[in-house]
């Protein structure tokens, strides 16, 4: 995928088919989502559960690499979250982590309870 080579990928934890709910947390490569979790979630689609993301870019394409967990997949992210990496490393995610964090512990007693923020520019994700 990354270069047209399909990446080896290990994985120990247990089947994310089988899990109620599964939170992708995974780079932007190539304006897309990661190659090695293009082919995990491959690997292990369908998924039964709900599906959360949190991509990680450097300054585009984050929206694409939620498009292609919401492809391969079949579900929908929610909350999903669009970071980037300079962010993450001055602290200035710290706020948009917490509401993530908040909205995938209230959607455990209220399912209903979806956030998707909009805090980032379409232009620059
Ligand atoms: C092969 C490769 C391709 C990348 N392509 C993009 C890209 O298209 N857009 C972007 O914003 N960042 C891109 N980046 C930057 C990463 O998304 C960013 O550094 C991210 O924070 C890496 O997360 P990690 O440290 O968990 O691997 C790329 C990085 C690598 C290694």
């Amino acid at each position: 995928m990354l270069l047209h080579r399909t990446p080896a990928c290990r994985y120990e934890g247990p089947l994310p088919s089988d899990c109620v709910h599964v939170v992708v947390v995974a780079p932007v490569w190539l304006g897309r989502l990661a190659a090695p979790m293009r082919k995990f979630l491959l690997d292990h689609a369908p998924f039964s559960g709900s599906v959360s993301a949190v991509c990680v870019m450097a300054s585009r394409g984050g929206f694409r690499a939620e498009d292609d967990i919401a492809f391969l997949t079949g579900k929908t992210p929610a909350p999903a979250l669009v970071l980037k990496q300079r962010d993450v490393q001055s602290g200035a995610a710290a706020e948009p982590l917490a509401a993530f964090a908040a909205a995938l512990r209230n959607r455990q007693t209220r399912p209903e309870a979806i956030v998707r923020p909009a805090w980032i520019s379409p232009r620059e994700a």
